[in-house]
């Protein structure tokens, strides 16, 4: 890869609907038959939880080639306070360009922004062998848990990032999804019918 071929910028009102169809076509049949993420995504815009100043779309040769967004959440910590966090995702890179490190660099490059906008600290359910490269660790080792996971259910898909270091060091509690990650199955199959036909297919290591 070359280290220039590529700008990273916020995305725009005509990306829209060419930032769903990337994460549709890099979201299928990666975690299930299918998939719901350009939902999500299409939703969570407007919810005021969304945060525009990092809503990122990564571009090469004029085309997108990835995008990544942020919400903002809360730890519900043990002794009563709410702590302000934030939450990532959908984030992907085309199907054709993953593992050339672009998801990396835009990942990275999206961290620095939250951070330099005073976020504290990033939490979401992803794969250590990705977020790891990039700093993440496991959410437990922080002291936080996952919502509705029982105490001894294995916790390993949920990490954590401090942004600000030392921000949840006084901190043990439960992290919450924003309620605007629940879509309703029929809300996506209905936009789904939308975008060009796909098939759903299942595939070995899918994990629902
Ligand atoms: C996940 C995703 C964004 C990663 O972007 P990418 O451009 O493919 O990743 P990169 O090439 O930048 O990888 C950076 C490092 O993480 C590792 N890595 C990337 N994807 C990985 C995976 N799924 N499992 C384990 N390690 C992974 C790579 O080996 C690389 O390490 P290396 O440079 O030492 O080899 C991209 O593959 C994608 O869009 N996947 C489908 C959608 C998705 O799963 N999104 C994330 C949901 S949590």
């Amino acid at each position: 890869m070359n280290k220039n071929d590529y700008t990273i910028r916020l995305e725009k009102q005509e990306d829209r609907r060419a930032v769903e169809n990337l994460i549709r076509e890099s979201f299928w049949n990666v975690y299930s038959p299918g998939y719901l993420e350009h939902y999500v995504m299409h939703v969570l815009r407007d919810d005021p939880a969304f945060i525009r100043e990092l809503d990122f779309v990564m571009e090469k040769d004029g085309r997108l080639i990835g995008q990544n967004m942020f919400m903002k959440t809360v730890i519900e910590a043990d002794d009563g306070r709410m702590i302000d966090v934030l939450t990532m995702g959908p984030i992907c890179i085309t199907p054709e360009l993953k593992r050339h490190g672009y998801g990396k660099i835009l990942l990275d490059h999206s961290l620095e922004k939250a951070a330099e906008l005073g976020f504290g600290a990033v939490l979401f359910e992803g794969n250590i062998g990705f977020y790891g490269k990039s700093g993440f660790n496991y959410a437990s080792r922080f002291g936080i848990r996952y919502h509705d996971l029982p105490a001894d259910a294995d916790a390993s898909f949920f990490l954590c990032k401090e942004l600000i270091p030392g921000y949840l060091d006084d901190v043990t509690g439960v992290y919450q999804t924003p309620l605007g990650y629940y879509v309703d199955d029929a809300e996506v199959e209905a936009f789904d019918r939308t975008f060009p036909p796909k098939v759903k297919l299942k595939l070995p290591g899918q994990l629902f």
